[in-house]
């Protein structure tokens, strides 16, 4: 099918180079020239696994094409708006004007049958305000949310674990049309839910909000823990055992980031509250809370540390992006970290296989090196992103070349009493290790 893809950042560049891989004929639109030069020769502009690969095969077989003209998309029958929804400055809410935008710029250059197949996270609501401008070309409006995770965008992508239409009424035409597009993942197993539009964006944010809901809690429980005396990775172990509940995203630390969850959970408050239905979510605001409160605690367990003041003390921070597998720094816990640290006077060196690049553009104070010369001589050394890596670090080797042997592990990934036994003083989150065995 012939598919055009508008936006190719996180989301639309992996989503156009994944439908190529499967056969379709796309045509990637931006607005930013520089992210189509790079796409057009092949270059990723993200840090992500496969994507380079796919990149590479989608235009050596001429299938996958990229051009900042909007006038490209005009033979395509199927278009994606793949664009983002940040934050609005100032405010919770989403700032919706990159998706306006996209859908005023493509509008005129729909034709009867077309389908336009809204991929953006938006505010419950959204899709309506579009849909009269689409039909008066004779062309459909679909919703259809995308659930891929950074690190594994591709293989969310090609085999997602579901596909949900949120179609207009009696609209068998696009979810026929959308079939075509994803017969591959169907025909792998993917479950197809056809629904309407609000609830198709529903699905979206609720998923995001109660994956977020659920780090929060573990985290709650981590501060509990830490009052108390218990471990909260053996309570995440105990109760994930339990199917209902389940172990995933229950991994406590220094709380979740990057451009989704911390973004959709605002704007998911801000939209029920413009509902008049503010107090259904307000626990969002909690999860958010407690959440915040995790970067705070990780810069106190390493003020506590160091005797009660970072001041001119050399700390190595492992790890900037908002996860592994990814170079992404959008609202990085591991980013913020460095960041305070840095403002309360220590002489931070930070750290990261990927994500150094996105971390100066933003915060181009801090002093960023290799893992060596972070760690050389460090008074205290802070795991906040858990990279492989960092993970596979041989605590006797690391201890020969820091000043003092002092690991704050901000994301329980570290083998506590490898460390310990290593000489170590080992502080994690929500655990009871230090100096000791777990
Ligand atoms: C998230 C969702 O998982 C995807 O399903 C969704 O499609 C995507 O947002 C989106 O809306 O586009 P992503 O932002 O890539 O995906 O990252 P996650 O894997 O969800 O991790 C989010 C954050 O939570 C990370 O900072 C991670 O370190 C943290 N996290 C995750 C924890 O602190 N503990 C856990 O147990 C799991």
């Amino acid at each position: 099918m012939k598919i055009s893809v508008i936006g190719c950042g996180y989301l639309g560049s992996v989503h156009a180079a994944s439908l190529a891989s499967v056969g379709h004929d796309v045509i990637g639109i931006d607005v930013d020239a520089d992210k189509i030069d790079a796409l057009s020769q092949g270059r990723s502009p993200i840090f992500e696994p496969d994507l380079p690969e796919l990149l590479s095969e989608g235009i050596a077989s001429g299938r996958l094409r990229f051009s900042t003209n909007m006038a490209d998309a005009r033979d395509a029958e199927l278009h994606f708006i793949a664009v983002g929804t940040p934050q609005s400055a100032g405010a919770g809410s989403a700032d919706l004007s990159y998706v306006d935008g996209a859908f005023d710029d493509l509008v005129p250059y729909l034709t009867e049958g077309d389908v336009v197949v809204g991929k953006s996270t938006v505010p419950v609501g959204t899709a309506v305000t579009h849909v009269a401008d689409v039909e008066a070309r004779g062309a459909h409006l679909v919703w259809n949310p995308e659930f891929l995770r950074e690190g594994f965008a591709v293989k969310d992508t090609i085999r997602p674990d579901r596909l949900v239409y949120g179609v207009a009424y009696g609209d068998e035409y696009s979810v026929q049309k959308l079939n075509e597009v994803y017969a591959t993942a169907i025909e792998s197993g993917s479950p197809v839910i056809v629904t309407d539009f609000a609830t198709a964006e529903l699905v979206k944010v609720s998923a995001n909000a109660f994956l977020a809901t659920k780090i929060s809690f573990i985290n709650a429980m981590a501060e509990i823990a830490e009052v108390t005396g218990a471990d909260v990775t053996k309570l995440a172990d105990a109760i994930g055992h339990d199917n209902r509940i389940g172990r995933k995203f229950l991994n406590a630390g220094v709380g979740f980031g990057g451009g989704c969850l911390p973004k959709d959970i605002r704007a998911f408050t801000a939209r029920a509250e413009e509902l008049g239905r503010g107090e259904s979510v307000a626990f969002l605001k909690e999860v958010d809370a407690i959440n915040l409160r995790r970067r705070e605690r990780v810069v106190e367990l390493v003020t506590e540390e160091l005797g009660g003041s970072v001041f001119q003390k050399k700390v190595a921070v492992l790890g900037l992006a908002f996860k592994p597998n990814s170079d992404d720094v959008r609202d990085s816990p591991a980013l913020d970290v460095a960041v305070r640290l840095n403002g309360l006077g220590a002489k931070v060196v930070a750290t990261d296989p990927e994500a150094i690049a996105n971390s100066r553009a933003l915060h181009p104070q801090l002093v960023y090196g290799t893992t060596d010369e972070a760690l050389a001589g460090a008074d205290a050394v802070v795991v906040v992103t858990e990279w492989p890596e960092y993970k596979q670090l041989d605590p006797a080797a690391v201890h020969e070349v820091v000043r003092t042997p002092i690991v704050i592990d901000a994301r329980n990934c570290l083998d506590a009493d490898a460390w310990a036994d290593a000489g170590w003083e080992y502080a994690g989150l929500g655990r009871q290790v230090k100096n000791g065995r777990a």
